[in-house]
């Protein structure tokens, strides 16, 4: 839940309805969950009713190529992994090193139809190089970059395609004076999407916020 002194999202009640209504996240996923305690870091997580609209419009979309820009430990990457076809490909980006070892015992052996590949590195850095056309996107590494992302991105998403890009109301607080930097970064983002007459765009007040993009036919 946010901060006190930021409008809160959805109401803590509705929220506890909405969870206790929708699908629970499965064992493994719980125990992502907890075991991600020890990087101290487990805002970073998508946490199980993002974990689950990812799920559902991975599904929706059963898509072929998936590219997810931030990997933490690996929870999101599940999550859109159980809409990913057979044969399917999902690419991860992550720079923080240190997590290679959730990718290696969580991710590396998901099932042998799909494949699971993590690059290491600075995500503006490797989009460009990727030899892929996305089906669906899930941004949700540096807020500040998230232009950048999408103008990298843009022609590597098939017509049609999905990306959904997190944490666009950064607390509630883009509709308060008390933005910093990277809520700054995230109000540019949705502004120019809103834009972008290349894409139709829903931002959803689900979790921290979620822009629902997709790239248009012609
Ligand atoms: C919010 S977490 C991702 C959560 C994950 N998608 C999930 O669903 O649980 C953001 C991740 O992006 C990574 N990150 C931040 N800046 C990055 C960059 N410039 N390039 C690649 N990864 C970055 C961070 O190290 C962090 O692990």
């Amino acid at each position: 839940m946010p901060d006190s002194k930021y409008p809160y999202i959805t109401s803590p009640e509705i929220r506890a309805y909405c969870e206790l209504h929708s699908k629970k996240a499965n064992q493994q996923l719980n125990n992502l969950e907890e075991k991600s305690a020890i990087t101290e870091q487990t805002k970073m997580l998508s946490g199980s009713f993002l974990g689950r609209l990812l799920s559902m419009v991975s599904k929706m979309v059963s898509p072929k190529t998936i590219l997810e820009i931030g990997t933490f430990t690996g929870y999101g990457t599940l999550c859109l992994a159980e809409g990913l076809q057979p044969g399917g490909t999902l690419i991860t980006l992550e720079k923080n090193e240190n997590l290679k070892e959730f990718y290696n015992e969580q991710l590396s052996s998901i099932g042998s139809d799909k494949t699971i590949i993590q690059k290491l590195g600075d995500a503006a850095e490797i989009i460009p190089s990727l030899n892929y056309t996305f089906d669906l996107v899930f941004m949700d590494a540096a807020k500040r970059q998230y232009r950048n992302y999408y103008d990298l991105l843009f022609d590597k998403l098939r017509p049609g395609g999905i990306i959904m890009a997190d944490n666009v109301l950064w607390k509630g607080k883009v509709v308060t004076d008390d933005v910093d930097k990277l809520g700054k970064g995230l109000m540019l983002f949705n502004e120019y999407i809103v834009n972008d007459d290349r894409v139709d765009n829903i931002l959803l007040p689900i979790d921290d916020g979620v822009n629902l993009i997709r790239k248009k036919l012609a």
